[in-house]
This record gives C-alpha cells, sequence and structure tokens, in this order.
C-alpha cells in the first residue's frame, strides 16, 4: 500500500521540490516563534544547545536545491535534530519522505502527522511488534536473512497490509548491509519478493566511510559518493537479471560528505538521504562538507573557574552536556578564542587550557562567562539535549524546539 502511494509520488515530487527548492522555508514559516517572546541567550542555563536559524535555513536550502539539480527526492534525515519543526525546513513542509535512525524518531514524527518514513537501522525481532504498529507509514531495513525470516514469522503487520522493506546495501562502509555481487545478497532479495506479507522498497546505501578520509581530499570523497551510486544502481541491475520484480523499487544514497561532494551524476538513484548538513560540526568542516561558517550549532557552556597556577578554565559543560566525541580533537573548538582548547571533559565539567601552552588572559573570562562550543559532531552533541534554541544574529532566543527522547 505504502509502495503503490509513493510511485505516484516518484512522479510528482520531483516536480514540487523543484519549486520548494527555489523558495525553501524558513523558520518563521514553521516554528512557534508567534507565541514566544525572543530572549537574549544569557538567560540560558547551560550547557545549552542553540541553531543558529539564518544557518539551517541557508544549509536546508543548499540540500535541497542539490538533490534537485541531481533529479533525486531529498529524504533527509532526522536524527541530527530530532525536531518537528527542522523536519519540515528539510523537506520544505512536506510532512513525509524522512530518514530516521530509532523506532522512538518514527514514533514521534509519525505522531505529528508524517508519513513515507524509513528506518534506517536494520531491524531485530525484538522491534517487529511495535514497527507492526506503524507499518502502513514506515519502511523496515534488514541485510540479513533472518530478519526477513523474523518479519514472515510475525506475518502482515495488520489485515490486508504488507512490510515495505529497504535493503541495506555495503557500499564500502562495513558497518551493514549487503554486498551487491554476494549471492546472499540476491537471495535476500528474493526472500523478500517471494514473501506474500512483504514488498521491496529500496536500495539503500550509506556511505559512512567518507568520514575517514584525510581531511580536505575531496577527490576521495566525490570517489566515494561514486561507489554508493554504483552499488545500489548495480545491485538493482544484478536483480533485475535475476527475474527479481525492482520495477518499482527505487535506490537511495547519501551521507553529508557524499553528499556534499556528490560525483557528476546520479543517474539510477531516486533519493538522498544525508542528515548532518542541517547543522554541520567541526568535524564536517576539517572533512571540507561545509565552511566553519555553516556551522549552525553551538553548545553553550559558562565559565565557572579560574585555576592560574595550571593555566586552567572550568566550564560547566561535560561529556553530558556536548559527548564524549572527538576528544582526540579536543571536542571541535571554540567559536572566536582559537587560542583556547577544551582539554577534557568529565561529566558535568570540562577543562579549558591554551593550544600552545601561553598563559591564558583570566581577566577576558570572568567567572560567568559564556563560550560557545562549536562541537566536533552535533548529532551526539544534540543528542544530549532535549530542547534546541533557536536563535538570530543578535543571539536572541527566537523559538525552542523539542527533540525526540529515547529509543
Ligand atoms: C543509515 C544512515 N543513513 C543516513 C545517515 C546520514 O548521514 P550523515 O549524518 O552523514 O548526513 C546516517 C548517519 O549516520 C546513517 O547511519
Amino acid at each position: 500500500m505504502l509502495s503503490r502511494q509513493l510511485s505516484r509520488r516518484g512522479v510528482l515530487l520531483p516536480l514540487l521540490l523543484c519549486a520548494s527548492a527555489s523558495r525553501a522555508l524558513s523558520v518563521s514559516d514553521i516554528s512557534s516563534s508567534s507565541s514566544i517572546k525572543p530572549f537574549s541567550i544569557d538567560t540560558l542555563t547551560t550547557p545549552a544547545v542553540i541553531i543558529d536559524k539564518d544557518t539551517i535555513e541557508a544549509n536546508v536550502k543548499r540540500m535541497l536545491a542539490r538533490s534537485s539539480s541531481y533529479n533525486c527526492i531529498l529524504r533527509p534525515h532526522v536524527k541530527t535534530h530530532k525536531t518537528i519543526p527542522g523536519a519540515l525546513l528539510q523537506t520544505s513542509n512536506r510532512r513525509s519522505t524522512i530518514t530516521v535512525s530509532t523506532l522512538r524518531e518514527a514514533e514521534f514524527f509519525l505522531e505529528a502527522g508524517f508519513t513515507d518514513i524509513l528506518y534506517a537501522v536494520p531491524i531485530d525481532p525484538s522491534k517487529i511488534i511495535r514497527a507492526a504498529k506503524m507499518a502502513r507509514h514506515v519502511h523496515v531495513t534488514v541485510d540479513n536473512i533472518q530478519q526477513v525470516a523474523a518479519l514472515i514469522n510475525h506475518g502482515a503487520p495488520a489485515p490486508g497490509e504488507r512490510w515495505s522493506v529497504v535493503v541495506m546495501v555495503d557500499s564500502g562502509y562495513g558497518r551493514d548491509g549487503v554486498v551487491p555481487s554476494d549471492v546472499e545478497a540476491l537471495e535476500l532479495a528474493r526472500a523478500i519478493d517471494a514473501a506474500e506479507c512483504m514488498e521491496l522498497f529500496m536500495l539503500y546505501t550509506h556511505a559512512g566511510h567518507s568520514y575517514d578520509v584525510p581531511y580536505g581530499d575531496v577527490e576521495a570523497i566525490v570517489k566515494i559518493s561514486e561507489q554508493e551510486r554504483d552499488a545500489v544502481v548495480e545491485f538493482k541491475k544484478i536483480l533485475k537479471e535475476n527475474n527479481v520484480d525492482v520495477e518499482n523499487v527505487k535506490t537511495g544514497v547519501g551521507s553529508t560528505p557524499t553528499c556534499s561532494h556528490p560525483p557528476q551524476h546520479l543517474s539510477g538513484v531516486d533519493e538522498m538521504h544525508p542528515g548532518n548538513y542541517f547543522t554541520y560540526d567541526y568535524n564536517q568542516h576539517l572533512i571540507g562538507s561545509c565552511d566553519v561558517e555553516d556551522i549552525a550549532c553551538k553548545v553553550l557552556t559558562r565559565v565557572v573557574g579560574h585555576y592560574p597556577k595550571t593555566n586552567k578554565l572550568q566550564i560547566d559543560c561535560g561529556w553530558t552536556g556536548t559527548s564524549a566525541q572527538g576528544k582526540e580533537h579536543n571536542y571541535g573548538c571554540i567559536e572566536g578564542h582559537s587560542e583556547l582548547i577544551i582539554e577534557n571533559l568529565k561529566q558535568e565539567a570540562g577543562t579549558v587550557t591554551t593550544g600552545d601552552g601561553s598563559a591564558i588572559d583570566f581577566e577576558r573570562f570572568p567567572v560567568g562567562t559564556i563560550l560557545k562550543i562549536l562541537p566536533w559532531h552535533s548529532c551526539a552533541s544534540i543528542h544530549q539535549h532535549r530542547k534546541l534554541h533557536v536563535v538570530d544574529g543578535n543571539d536572541m532566543v527566537v523559538d525552542s524546539w523539542d527533540c525526540a527522547d529515547g529509543w
């Protein structure tokens, strides 16, 4: 049922998206800001996450235009922010065609009226009953015959319904997915094709290894984006040659590095599903996906102590405030203070010193001073919080968005 609706959308959406890319929404179009009286970030309890309104609008607009220029539907991953207004911005107000990474996210967006939600983590048997309740609007992912057997064992999600199944394809990441040339990949697709209670919806790949290239090696990223394309297009060809019905089966590719540096063409690819581009982060900047000015997400922290003997400041943000990721890269950087580095994060506190060992000018950082961390990995930093505060160019909070919570 889901895929029949989607084939119709498949015709309409590129047209809609072409139109929407040129007039991407602004935060004020979709947010509840009319009910919020703007207030200064100075009144926020730290740590807190702010996202810059103009920057996310620009990031979203750029990716919508890019996907449209490649004749692809943008099915944004929403796990970076997990908010309804954020997803509406990414889709240009279309309450459909998104990617999620937890069942809780699927429920959260479904409750808000979203449909055509792709749950992009291979499903395990313990989650099937919960997924069945959403199966009219949520595609489930498999990469192993055991998952298919568990879905068949459960049977149709509801009378008259079928599971809409996505096959995860490994385009070189090596985390999950089938390798197109492996006989197991063909067997998996045949099993889905043959099962009464399911239909094959998409061949999906995410090149997580695009994060591992040497910083700034854009050519290497373009090569990986070609691998993504070739993996799903090749797999579809193999399936067709082996009489699997792929007439209506879609193909999808994407990570933020590869969608920032796509190949010359994406012919044979229907969808792109990057997510991190919504805010970017310091890692993406070093990878070469964005300029530092495109980083929309900042973790606010306050100076809570001065320690001249050890040349350290203490801040009220630990790994619970910005995650422990990127320790070897000082967890990101501190905006406007390139001389400072975050040396270490404990649970609720962190220490800041200078990168070159020079003395901190403590007078510049009275206790209570707000520092803005450009986080190493925005998805991980935002995940530590329940609310995102949207700020304008004057550091005034103009809206606060609730994040989906839990798994
Ligand atoms: C399966 C899957 N799809 C899409 C994405 C989005 O990629 P990115 O965060 O690089 O935009 C991710 C990110 O981890 C992912 O795991």
